[in-house]
């Protein structure tokens, strides 16, 4: 079964937006996280950033003490957070690229250019009893030096793929890496995450790739929540995911 992590920094966000710098503030990411759970996800995603622009230290606390799920933690490579990770121990750790200026993670990891720095942090992770995810673009060269980081997963971003779907050509094209990217992690021995822009419009066509183990979904489902709730939001992509069958796709 295709698993559902849903990604609550954009709860955070909003209050932030209000409440930057006082708390308690609302709305409650963890209030968002157990919701979700209560509608069904599978685990609960959180980015803590750098810049703390939305989740904060004692929301990644209270989320590892309150949700019955699994917490993928997002984080940079960064000596600071890297030993918060080893404190809180979330069930697994994500690692993507982080740049200030950005909106939201934009590109994946440069695994190629920093292995030996992410085989350390990956290393010291697996010790502290934690699973690491590599957040990658759907890249041979990068699929392939995740294998030799050691990771446990690759995340696949799906981000061109969102950007192009309303371009057939174009889709085909991204759907097309985004398959041979999970076929050749598989064969390497990583499990395979997706996620970045998936909502309900694209999530179907997705369903093509094969392997897939967890998507990770935050933006499509918050905005969904103001106008459906959040509970409904979740089950309305939970039963969009249902029907994956490892790649393989009905003939229409
Ligand atoms: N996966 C990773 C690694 C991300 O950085 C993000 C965005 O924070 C997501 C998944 C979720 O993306 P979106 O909010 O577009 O669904």
């Amino acid at each position: 079964m295709l698993k559902l992590g849903v990604n609550i920094d954009h709860v955070a966000t909003l209050r932030e937006a209000r409440y930057r710098g006082r708390e308690p503030g609302e709305p409650d990411p963890v209030a968002a996280a157990l919701a979700c759970e209560a509608a069904g996800a599978h685990g609960i995603t959180a980015h803590l950033r750098e810049d703390r622009r939305h989740i904060q230290d004692r929301d990644v606390w209270r989320l590892r003490q309150t949700i019955q799920t699994r917490l993928n933690l997002e984080m940079a490579n960064a000596p600071e957070i890297v030993d918060i990770a080893l404190r809180l121990r979330p069930h697994i750790v994500c690692l993507v690229p982080e740049r200030r200026q950005e909106i939201t993670t934009e590109g994946g990891l440069d695994v190629q250019a920093d292995i030996s720095a992410l085989a350390l942090t990956r290393a010291r992770l697996n010790d502290a009893g934690i699973e690491v995810s590599l957040f990658v673009a759907p890249d041979p060269a990068q699929i392939e030096a995740a294998a030799m980081v050691g990771s446990q997963f690759v995340e696949l971003h799906t981000g061109a793929f969102a950007e192009q779907f309303h371009d057939p050509t174009q889709r085909a094209v991204e759907l097309a890496r985004l398959i041979a990217a999970a076929q050749q992690a598989r064969q390497l021995g990583l499990q395979v995450n997706a996620g970045h822009g998936l909502n309900c419009q694209n999530l179907t066509a997705l369903h093509r790739v094969p392997h897939l183990v967890e998507l990770n979904i935050g933006h499509s489902i918050v905005s969904r929540a103001l106008t459906v709730g959040l509970t409904a939001a979740v089950k309305e992509m939970l039963a969009l995911m249902q029907s994956y069958a490892g790649g393989i796709v009905a003939a229409a």
